[in-house]
């Protein structure tokens, strides 16, 4: 099967190029013995994440769908010592096992877990501008979320949205999925705004067949 061969060769690339990381290992050996799904980003693509923190210079990370604290780790670990992640997420059980993972990773003093439906939680962060921020939540919630990481943001601020192709759903005319509806509709407020620069690239891997947008915020 097609997807061996991407898990294949995701073990290779992950095996040659990422060092051994226990911190990150034990936090997926604690999310699923506390049965969260096991939908994290993939070790590269965390490692992407990271490194377009550093790349960037990002001193203030908001993410929006923390699950156990896979992919903060990730991105906090790109914060210069002052830095800050905020990251959001609905279900109390998630937060609490993402907490326990951030403190083992020597995290927790850098990473703030506010619990609660994040069109709840994010009015209260309005004030000083996020230079990242990545989209991994509920789907269909995308068009405002991009909404808000556009008030929540700055010029030359990038946002990057998780999971934009579904297995190819994004491009099925026929689908009705909910979360489809909301892909679409993020891709067409972003080509809509003129604040955004975007594009979006398909990713195969041990995750299956997905992707993801990024956004530059213009000036
Ligand atoms: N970013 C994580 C994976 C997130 S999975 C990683 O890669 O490690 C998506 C998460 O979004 C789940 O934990 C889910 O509970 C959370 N979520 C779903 N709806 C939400 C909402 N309305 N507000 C905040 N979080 C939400
Ligand atoms: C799902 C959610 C994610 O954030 C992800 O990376 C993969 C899958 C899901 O809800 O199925
Ligand atoms: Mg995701």
């Amino acid at each position: 099967m097609v997807d061996d061969l991407w898990t294949r060769v995701d073990d290779y690339l992950c095996g040659t190029l990422l060092p051994p990381d226990p911190v990150l290992d034990a936090a997926l050996a604690r999310s699923a013995a506390a049965g969260l799904p096991p939908i994290a980003v993939a070790p590269n693509q965390g490692r992407m994440l990271n490194l377009l923190a550093r790349i960037h210079g990002a001193r203030r990370i908001l993410e929006i769908g923390t699950l156990g604290g896979y992919s903060s780790i990730w991105l906090a670990r790109a914060l210069p010592p002052d830095g800050r992640l905020v990251t959001l997420e609905y279900d109390p059980r998630h937060a609490e096992v993402a907490r326990e993972n951030l403190a083992t990773a020597g995290l927790d003093g850098v990473v703030e877990v506010r619990v609660g439906a994040a069109l709840d939680t994010l009015p209260g962060l309005v004030g000083e501008p996020f230079d990242l921020v990545f989209l991994d939540a509920d789907k269909e919630n995308n068009p405002a979320y991009v909404q808000w990481a556009l008030r929540l943001t700055r010029p030359g601020s990038v946002i990057v949205a998780d999971n934009v192709v579904r297995a190819g759903a994004v491009a099925d005319p026929g689908s009705t999925s909910p979360v489809v509806a909301g892909i679409r509709a993020m891709h067409e407020m972003i080509a809509a705004e003129p604040r955004l620069a975007a594009t979006a690239v398909q990713t195969v891997g041990a995750k299956g067949h997905d992707g993801f947008t990024l956004a530059l915020v213009l000036g």
